[in-house]
């Protein structure tokens, strides 16, 4: 090796010893006949000093060094004077006096400032990443993510699971995004796609009787992008036979726990992760990944609003629309100009409108427009609801069952943001059960999975399947912290009969099902185990587990907001004869110079 400590390593234990460092300069200060230089590794920094009266040659070579220089240095490790300690560095005792330096290599002034956060623009981070990446906070995620992935493997391991490699050139898994796709050369016309995830071939490895897999795994999904979204992803993906739900929600909950526990920076709130039935999830928060980090409860008050004089309230109760309320601790106080912002944000959800009622923190009276719709023991049964202040805002909105959902569950986020709640650093995690088999919205006249399309309905709403099919409730789990979704599962369907009847009630035709999905078919006819599994999304929890703030910040190599990545420049262009070989003609456009 090049040195024989790391910057990160000497104590006063080892002050009189002779080493050598190697690494970079993260800083450099002139002072005279001295120069002090901070040498930056992936371990620490260690201060050098370099003398002029002790080597000449050395003080002349480092007047020349500048910031990312890469330095090997050797010396002498020497005690810092009485009351120049550093006690913000692990080395902060010593320092070490140099006989030596040799520049390994030169650096051009670095368009990031690598010892701080510069507040740069993300491009210009994402464009240099390789200099981003020597920044400290960067250094502890990525570090932090491969003790986290190691934790896995190890946890599971410990508990007979197999690591299984699937393809990455397969055919298309729905997950409800979009494919990338891989053209054949060798077969025109013909078309790979990426793996949204590998469902399917984790269902085929219980066919085969593998029983506990798990794969840290690649998945590839072409959506709109957003902070806790990717073009490219991991997923831990698992899958067990003979498992029940619980088992699996057991299991992760232990994994969860310990490697928070282990390898993370945010604390946990609570030990045991709550359990929430969809329903609950949506009717009190407004969303079915709730951040559990506050309370603030939407209440639903169709029944006391519904008698009030108001006629929208009435008239919408009336029709069944529900009309919900939630309370804003201390913003009574709000302006007209506040009151409107929040009204427009309402309406950029999707409300018609937003109706308040406050009570003035001086006065204790009522005041908002919808207030003299309401009786004086209309008004105290509903501030007993809400256990409503002086001081507190109450915000009430009705509509469709959906879009009083939607917008409620907006402005819950919104009231939490505004009031610092959504700072707090703890990991909520819960649980969501007993998810609808199928989503509310029909797409094309047909069923929509809410999971995938091999969620298996509970077994006692199997018959509803004919009758009520929106009334059947799955076996699908999501795990949700402070408001992401974290990780979605379910038991599986292991029968042909049940997989062709889903598979046609959300719209295959048999010979489509059977061109898709012949080989699942086909394999469920061969003593496929009864099975389920689930994929926690390791990006999302690293990010989480970090106190990052998207899930870029994770990943040493992400993707920016547009699917580009603004360093390799990818996608790009590419040469005519390539496309040639895959049978593609573009039109002209999108080809580069051959
Ligand atoms: P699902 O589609 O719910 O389930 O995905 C599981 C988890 O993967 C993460 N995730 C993402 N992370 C970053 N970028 C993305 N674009 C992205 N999309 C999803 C989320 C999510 O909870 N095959 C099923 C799992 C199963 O049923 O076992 C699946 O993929 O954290």
């Amino acid at each position: 090796m090049l040195k024989t400590d790391s910057c990160g390593a000497l104590r006063r234990e080892n002050v009189g010893e002779i080493v050598t460092l190697a690494g970079w300069v993260n800083k450099r200060r002139d002072m005279g006949g001295l120069i002090f230089i901070d040498l930056r590794d992936r371990f620490g920094l260690t201060q050098v000093v370099v003398d002029a009266s002790r080597s000449q040659a050395a003080f002349d070579l480092a007047e020349t060094i500048r910031p990312e220089y890469v330095l090997q240095v050797t010396g002498e490790v020497v005690a810092r004077l009485k009351g120049q300690e550093n006690d913000k560095l692990d080395t902060g005792d010593i320092e070490i006096a140099v006989n030596e330096i040799k520049i390994l290599n030169k650096s051009k002034t670095p368009p990031l400032l690598i010892d701080r956060d510069g507040g740069e623009d993300e491009t210009l981070r994402l464009k240099y990443r390789y200099l981003d990446l020597r920044r400290e906070r960067m250094q502890r995620n990525i570090v932090m993510r491969h003790k986290a992935i190691k934790y896995i493997r190890d946890f599971l391991d410990q508990r007979d699971f197999v690591e299984i490699e699937t393809p990455i050139l397969f055919k298309s898994t729905p997950e409800g995004a979009r494919d990338y796709l891989v053209p054949s050369r060798v077969h025109p016309g013909k078309f790979y796609a990426l793996p949204q995830s590998p469902q399917q071939l984790k269902q085929l490895l219980m066919v085969a009787g593998y029983e506990r897999y798990f794969q840290i795994a690649r998945c590839f999904r072409d959506e709109d992008q957003r902070a806790d979204r990717q073009p490219e992803f991991t997923q831990l993906d698992m899958e067990i036979s003979f498992v029940e739900r619980d088992n699996i929600l057991d299991l992760i909950e232990e994994l969860m726990r310990g490697m928070v526990k282990e390898v993370g920076y945010v604390p946990l709130a609570w030990e045991d992760f709550p359990r929430l039935s969809y329903n609950d999830a949506v009717e009190k928060y407004g969303t079915d990944r709730p951040d559990l980090r506050y309370d603030l409860e939407i209440q639903n008050i169709s029944e006391l609003a519904g008698k009030t004089s108001f006629a929208v309230f009435a008239n919408n109760v009336a029709a069944g629309k529900p009309v919900k309320a939630l309370k804003a601790p201390g913003l009574g106080g709000y302006s007209r100009k506040q009151m409107n912002e929040l009204e427009d944000f309402a309406k950029k959800h999707g409300a018609k409108g937003l109706a308040w009622i406050a009570i003035d923190p001086e006065s204790e009276q009522a005041k908002g427009f919808i207030t003299k719709f309401f009786t004086t023991e209309q008004l105290a049964e509903l501030f007993d609801r809400m256990e409503a202040q002086p001081g507190d805002l109450i915000l009430v909105v009705s509509d469709e069952k959906l879009v009083t959902r939607e917008v409620m569950g907006a402005l819950r986020t919104e009231i939490a943001e505004r009031l610092g709640y959504t700072e707090k650093e703890e990991l909520a995690f819960c649980w969501v059960v007993d998810f609808p088999l199928f989503e509310e919205e029909q797409t094309d006249g047909h069923y929509a999975p809410s999971h995938h399309m091999f969620t298996s309905p509970k077994r006692e709403h199997i018959p509803l399947l004919d009758s009520d099919p929106h009334a059947v409730l799955s076996d699908q789990y999501d795990l949700v912290c402070n408001g992401y979704e974290v990780a979605g599962g379910s038991i599986r369907i292991h029968e042909r009969e049940l997989q062709n009847k889903i598979m046609g009630m959300i719209g295959f035709s048999i010979e489509e099902a059977k061109e898709q999905f012949g080989h699942m078919l086909e394999a469920f006819e061969f003593g496929a185990p009864p099975h389920g599994g689930i994929a926690p999304g390791i990006d999302r929890i690293m990010a989480l587990m970090a106190g990052e703030p998207n899930i870029r910040e994770v990943m040493a190599f992400p993707k920016n907001q547009n699917a580009t990545d603004v360093m390799a420049d990818a996608p790009s262009a590419v040469a005519r004869k390539q496309l040639d070989e895959l049978h593609i003609d573009l039109a002209g456009k999108g080809i580069a110079n051959s």
